[in-house]
């Protein structure tokens, strides 16, 4: 929620503000604003509410000084409308301060009523939580006279989660910036330094990076850095490699970032596994650090939320079945507030693509609080939840731009399947070549996915048939069961039309109530083989809604005549097993909700309300 960006150097600040917006555009879209300072001193502000774009073509009708230290900021509203006066920068209240902000002062309120005892003539412009941090860094600055300083003073008394980036005209040449529970990465350039919500911001320009700790003030200038903790006490961060370059944060030729993510699904998983399976064994020498906890846990909690969750119930089945420990699969919002059972042998297993959600960052922190292991699966290098883990896991799917998460959920369960896996064989639950025969389906993944990819016109056809349907139903057993939440959450979030998931054991508990003529239902149809299959089950639960008029979408494994008879529409998926069938049968429904969205002419990468990145809880 919210992308920020600041940069010292010797290039025109503006081009370097924008590119970095554009590129973290997809963490909020609400309003957009900048704030340079000209070679003069000048402090100059512009801010616009709406998409990016809006505040680009405003600077072209009419420019804006250039210099070189600027800050920018794109914003998902939260305490006030997105309109013009809430967008960021927000100004002291001498005017020679700006501040972006990202995060929820929780005290604002009061903040704001103090300062209005202290300083009755202070003038509000906005609604915001961030206007009382610029007027209070603002206040400290006159006192001090030094940007660190000030906001020094002013983060104590802060509650919540920020990250703060702030300018002053009286001292041009330096950004500061300060977090709490909130992400800032510092981007390292030759004779230029860069501030930014992830290194999207700066991967650009450099690929060298550096953390900045939980609670830490940031102050760059043009051939400096500097960290210190609150209290001014020096610290100092990792230094990193970006692994990926800024081409994979581009569109290229594709007509979204999610068409263009969804077809990256076969990479992400390969790229996922690679280096991690040698001679049909699994190799996570990320977990060394782990290791002897790992050999005394009795029950594993997965949390993480929406798609990431997800991916948990995918792990919970794929885990419970290769190691026989319980695992429990939570949404990260609802865990920390119900007292929950912990100790030294639960693993708390997070999942998250960016690595900042706030409602599992938090739950990470309470799990460490109260005894727990952590371990966190994270697309994200240098994010604050694997910061916060004993180990992490990442995936390698690569930046994932479109707010709707595709190619990370496909990656988020090959690292868990891994991890059962490498579990499986450390505690002797699986032999040898068992694993091996598992890997061998893992890594066959990608290019069946290359073949179910292939039918994307033919759902793109599906949903264009489909643009005034009013909702849709997606039915899936065991396995199938989070692929059809899945399915149903996509559809929500990118065509606004009302979906549901359900396991399909349950319709006849009630939702089946749902079911009229010409209700379209979409069913992940587990393969006839194996022993054990649900095929059946699945087959009748099918006749049991045609029976009251549904239309039947399936999606089945290729040669399965039995579906036939009483499908509208087959999509077929090659032949896997029960646990691996999920990734190849995800994508025909990421498709069909994305081709549905561009066919109702929504932005299929930036959804109405939603913001990539969940800081805030
Ligand atoms: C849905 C979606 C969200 C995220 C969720 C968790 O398409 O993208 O449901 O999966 O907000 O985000 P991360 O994985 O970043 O923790």
């Amino acid at each position: 929620m919210c992308g920020i960006v600041g940069y010292v150097g010797s290039s025109n600040s503006l081009g370097v503000l924008l590119g970095g917006l554009r590129r973290l555009e997809y963490r909020g879209y609400d309003s957009a604003g900048i704030a340079i300072i000209d070679p003069a001193g000048a402090l100059h502000t512009r801010k616009r509410a709406g998409k990016l774009q809006i505040l680009i073509d405003d600077l072209e009708t009419t420019p804006i000084a250039s210099g070189l230290t600027g800050i920018g900021h794109t914003r998902w509203a939260t305490h006030g409308g997105p309109n013009d006066e809430n967008a960021h920068p927000h100004l002291g209240d001498d005017g020679k301060l700006a501040l972006i902000h990202n995060g929820i002062i929780e005290n604002f309120a009061e903040l704001k009523r103090e300062l209005l005892e202290s300083h009755p003539d202070t003038v509000f412009t906005s609604e915001t939580d961030t206007e009382v941090a610029a007027i209070l860094v603002g206040l400290e600055y006159r006192r001090t006279g030094d940007l660190a300083e000030a906001f020094r003073h002013v983060v104590a008394r802060l509650h919540g989660a920020f990250t703060l980036l702030a300018l002053h005209k009286d001292e041009p040449g330096v950004v500061v910036g300060a977090r709490r529970n909130s992400p800032l990465v510092i981007g390292l350039g030759n004779g230029e330094n860069f501030l930014g919500s992830d290194v999207a911001a700066f991967v650009e320009h450099t690929r060298r990076a550096m953390e900045i700790g939980q609670d830490q003030i940031v102050t760059i200038r043009a051939d400096s850095v500097t960290v210190t903790d609150f209290d001014g006490v020096p610290a100092h961060g990792k230094e990193y490699e970006v692994l990926w370059d800024a081409s994979a944060a581009e569109k290229g030729g594709w007509s979204s970032f999610m068409a263009k993510e969804i077809s990256e699904e076969p990479d992400a998983i390969a790229k996922t596994l690679l280096g991690r399976v040698v001679d049909g064994a699994v190799h996570l020498e990320e977990l060394e650090p782990l290791a002897d906890a790992l050999a005394e846990i009795d029950r594993i909690v997965i949390l993480g939320c929406g798609t990431a969750a997800y991916s948990g119930m995918l792990a919970k089945y794929a885990i419970e079945k290769w190691t026989r420990i319980p695992v429990d699969v939570e949404l990260s919002h609802e865990f920390r507030y119900r007292d929950p059972i912990l100790n030294a042998r639960t693993l708390v297993l997070s999942v998250s693509q960016s690595g900042e959600t706030m409602d599992t960052l938090m739950a990470v922190k309470y799990a460490v609080a109260n005894g727990a292991r952590t371990l966190s699966i994270c697309n994200t290098q240098g994010a604050t939840i694997p910061r916060e883990s004993d180990a992490v896991i990442y995936t390698h799917a690569g930046p994932e731009v479109a707010v709707a998460s595709t190619k990370a959920f496909v990656a988020q369960v090959a690292a868990f399947y891994l991890f059962g896996l490498h579990l499986a064989a450390t505690r002797g639950t699986l032999s040898a070549s068992e694993i091996t025969g598992l890997l061998d389906e893992l890594q066959a993944l990608p290019a069946q996915l290359e073949e179910v990819l292939e039918q994307h016109d033919a759902i793109k056809q599906l949903a264009g048939w489909m643009t005034d349907t009013r909702a849709v139903l997606f039915l899936g057993r065991h396995a199938g069961y989070p692929v059809a939440l899945e399915g149903a959450l996509k559809l929500k979030e990118l065509a606004y039309i009302h979906a549901e998931g359900f396991a399909a054991g349950e319709l006849k508990h009630g939702p089946i109530a749902l079911i009229e003529a010409g209700q379209p239902v979409f069913v992940v149809v587990p393969s006839p083989r194996g022993e054990n299959s649900l095929h059946p089950k699945v087959i009748s639960n099918i006749q049991e809604i045609r029976a009251r008029g549904a239309r039947i979408l399936a999606i089945a494994e290729k040669g399965d005549a039995s579906v036939l008879p009483y499908a509208d529409v087959v999509i077929p998926i090659p032949l896997a097993s029960t646990l691996f069938e999920p990734l190849l049968a995800v994508a025909p429904l990421q498709i069909f909700a994305m081709e549905l969205a561009a066919a109702k002419g929504l932005d299929v990468d930036q959804p109405r309300n939603l913001a990539k990145s969940v800081t805030v809880e």
